[in-house]
């Protein structure tokens, strides 16, 4: 949907360079906001063909509107968007027309008192193409030093909109970091000459180490680092730079050039000390490195448990014992899998996708050589929150694991003898001879499905199907209880096993479904 500035802008039959022109401008009159201690709106002429005009006259749509973060506002109501007549705002028509400054009163709001109005036309390639109208309340005291020294500074602007040579051709919109007027101001001459330092901007070179008086003096003498404002004298082009001073402090210098006549006459810069700004940033990054620093240990622990495990298994004759132990190593290993990706990118989510890859690689590493087994993963989970990756990533390895282990078992094929296999996997049943894997093709796909609301996640075999009677609710068996329990208990989801010929005639093998209910799972791609 268009803003209201958007609509506004629709509204006038300005080309796209004007337009641009204008836009930079909006981009960046909080400084002149702050200059002139004054709301600005920024007014343009209506297109005479714009449906919402009230007659034939010159009518004007507010563009902007912007409050002065250092003096009290004067318009209480958002402005953009409307639009005035000339018989509401005649000296802004006037200043339209003519091309003109024009000074007087203005009532905002009918019963309001007036408020004094400064138009100053706004040319872009010499045309006059919009106003910006300065509003203040009734003078009051007289202005001190530092009001007078950013009235002065706001009429040279004033000059420059009119001159066409404000805003500049390649300024950038203000970021949040950029200094503003209340940062700190330092005013120099064409020589490089300190004409004037405000309050914080004093305070700001007193970190940094300068004590001595300033005025008359060059930066550059006094130990600043000069690039950055004889660059803009020199360009006539604003510069931005961050200069550290001592280890331990940096300001932000944000030079904008004065002109007149098309010479630089001086230059304005706003600065602002972000020494605490930047020791946060680097106190959030050490932060984030210690968190991955954990997360790395945890998975290097988890790993060295594994291990054991693998080990003590090797040392044990086939049998359950050994079975069971090889089944728990997998399981940690599963658990390790999350913290690697964690320690390589830490944060509430977790790339899901990631660790369904090493889930499968895991699995297989499982298979016997003697299987023809593969792997597919079609659609995405993205990111999901960490607490719902750990649970989730054990239950997937529980079920690529019995896909494995137990779609492809079928007597009748094969010639394998069980305690054959390479795999530490291959279940024996008591007695030995059990069965046995065959070698027709398998293939065993993962599908993934992130709608917002839920996330489903399927294991599908084609396989010879569950036994006869199964019920996932009536095993007992350790793998799918603790399925089970993840799913039930820490996911709050809900799991269905069934084959796959109940829905699908001709179609073999078992279909598990997984759907977790969230408000939390990042749409793919955000
Ligand atoms: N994909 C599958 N295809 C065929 N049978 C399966 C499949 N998944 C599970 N089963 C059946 O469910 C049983 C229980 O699985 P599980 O609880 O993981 O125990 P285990 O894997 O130790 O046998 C398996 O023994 C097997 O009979
Ligand atoms: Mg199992």
């Amino acid at each position: 949907m268009a803003t209201p500035a958007e609509l506004a802008f629709g509204r006038t039959d300005l080309d796209d360079g004007q337009l641009g022109h204008l836009q930079r401008l909006l981009g960046t009159w909080g400084i002149l906001a702050d200059l002139s201690f004054s709301d600005l709106v920024l007014l343009a002429p209506m297109a005479p063909d714009a449906p919402e005009r009230h007659g034939d006259g010159t009518e004007l749509v507010i563009l902007g509107q912007m409050r002065p973060s250092n003096s009290a506002t004067v318009v209480e109501h958002d402005l953009v968007g409307q639009t005035v007549t000339g018989a509401e705002w005649p000296l802004a028509v006037r200043t339209v027309r003519s091309g003109e400054v024009s000074r007087g009163e203005v009532i905002l709001e009918p019963g309001d008192e007036p408020v004094r109005l400064h138009c100053i036309p706004v040319r872009c390639e010499g045309t006059t193409v919009a106003v910006l109208a300065r509003l203040a309340a009734g003078a009051g005291r007289r202005p001190g030093h530092l009001e007078r020294t950013y009235r002065d500074l706001f009429d040279r602007f004033a000059i420059m909109l009119a001159e066409s040579t404000f805003p500049f051709p390649s300024e950038e919109v203000a970021t949040e970091e950029a200094p503003r007027v209340g940062d700190g101001v330092v005013l120099v001459d064409e020589e490089g000459r300190v004409r004037y330092a405000s309050p914080n901007a004093t305070n700001a070179l007193h970190r940094m180490g300068m004590y001595s008086q300033t005025e008359g003096r060059r930066l550059t003498d006094l130990g600043i680092e000069e690039s950055a404002i004889e660059w803009a004298l020199a360009s006539a082009l604003p510069v931005v730079e961050e200069v550290e001073r001592r280890p331990d402090v940096t300001v932000l210098l944000h030079c904008i050039p004065l002109l007149a006549n098309d010479d630089v006459t001086g230059c304005l810069v706003l600065m602002r000390d972000v020494t605490d700004v930047r020791r946060l940033d680097r106190l959030l990054l050490s932060k984030d490195a210690a968190i991955r620093e954990v997360h790395h240990r945890v998975k290097n622990n988890l790993q060295t448990i594994s291990a054991l495990l693998r080990l003590q298994a090797r040392r044990l004759s086939p049998g359950d014992g050994r079975v069971a132990l090889f089944e728990a190593e997998r399981r940690v290993r599963s658990i390790a899998i999350v913290h690697e990706i964690l320690s390589r990118e830490p944060s509430d989510q977790v790339p899901f996708d990631e660790i369904v890859t090493s889930l499968i690689r895991m699995a297989e590493d499982s298979v016997v050589h003697s299987q023809d087994l593969t792997f597919e993963v079609t659609g995405q989970l993205g990111e999901v929150p960490a607490d719902v990756a750990t649970p989730l990533a054990v239950v997937l390895a529980e079920l690529l694991q019995n896909a494995v282990e137990h779609a492809f078992l079928h007597s009748k094929v094969g010639d394998l003898k069980a305690g054959d296999s390479a795999g530490p996997f291959v279940p024996t049943t008591p007695g030995g001879g059990g069965p046995i894997p065959y070698q027709a093709p398998g293939h065993i796909r993962v599908h993934l499905v992130n709608d917002l609301s839920c996330l489903v996640l399927e294991v599908i075999d084609d396989g010879s199907g569950l036994p006869e009677g199964f019920d996932i609710d009536a095993t007992e068996s350790l793998g799918l209880s603790i399925v089970r329990d993840l799913v039930r208990s820490q996911l709050e989801g809900t799991i269905t096993m069934r084959n796959r010929n109940d829905g699908d005639a001709g179609a073999t093998g078992t279909i598990v479904t997984i759907e977790l209910p969230t408000q939390e799972a990042q749409p793919i791609g955000q």
